[in-house]
């Protein structure tokens, strides 16, 4: 489905963006987090490639963006080109969660931000992000800010939802459903946090003995 024009200034990586401030933040708080500046990233529902672009710029990570749609990964192009990433530095790819479009266990760093909320199939995304994760690996799949930001940056940044679409945006968090879908594929190495800054599923795959 194409970016509705009245959303399209979301998917372009200006100064203006909503959340200009705090991508490098969270880029920056991942690789703290997970002390990992080298090795394989991918970046599920990248959008305007925005915490992909930050990742850049302070890592040697091999990167993927990958987004089901077609045209946020051309914007996220050009939003490479407007932060002087060099052409080919990150590799985009158009391809929904459901089937990634990746080899088993190729994955060392899989992120995804803010995408969640708009997937139908959680059983089959979380089975093809365990499947692609390398052994070692980590994934981080949620929706948030960053740690590194003031609360008062963040409540000034969180979008005010109208009820019935807040509803729709944390549908994912309600019911068990994220632990029922890890369960399903007998993932047990994973954790789920919920604070002020936002709610996110992190899963580790135990590396080979
Ligand atoms: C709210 S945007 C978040 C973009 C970016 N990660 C960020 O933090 O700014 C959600 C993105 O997820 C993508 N998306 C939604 N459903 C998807 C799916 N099933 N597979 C892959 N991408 C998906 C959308 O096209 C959109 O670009």
């Amino acid at each position: 489905m194409p970016i509705p024009e009245k959303d399209k200034s979301f998917y372009r990586y200006t100064k203006g963006h909503r959340f200009a401030a705090m991508y490098p933040l969270l880029a920056r708080e991942i690789v703290d987090k997970y002390g990992l500046t080298e090795g394989t990233c991918l970046d599920i529902g990248t959008g305007s490639a925005a915490l992909v672009i930050e990742l850049s710029k302070i890592t040697d990570l091999e990167i993927t963006a990958l987004d089901a749609e077609p045209e946020a990964i051309y914007m996220a192009g050009e939003n490479c080109t407007l932060h002087g990433v060099p052409d080919g530095r990150i590799r985009f790819v158009t391809a929904p969660v459901e089937e990634l479009p990746l080899p088993d266990e190729s994955v060392d760093l899989i992120l995804s931000r803010g995408a969640i909320p708009f997937w139908d199939d959680l059983p089959s995304a979380f089975r093809e992000i365990f499947r692609v994760l390398a052994p070692g690996g980590n994934a981080m799949v949620g929706c948030g800010f960053s740690h590194l930001q003031t609360l008062e940056d963040v409540k000034a940044m969180r979008p005010v939802w109208p009820p019935d679409v807040l509803a729709e945006r944390t549908r994912w968090k309600k019911g068990g459903l994220v632990e029922d879908a890890l369960r399903q594929l007998g993932v047990n190495t994973y954790n789920i946090t919920d604070d002020d800054y936002g709610t996110w599923v992190e899963i580790y795959k135990p590396g080979r003995m």
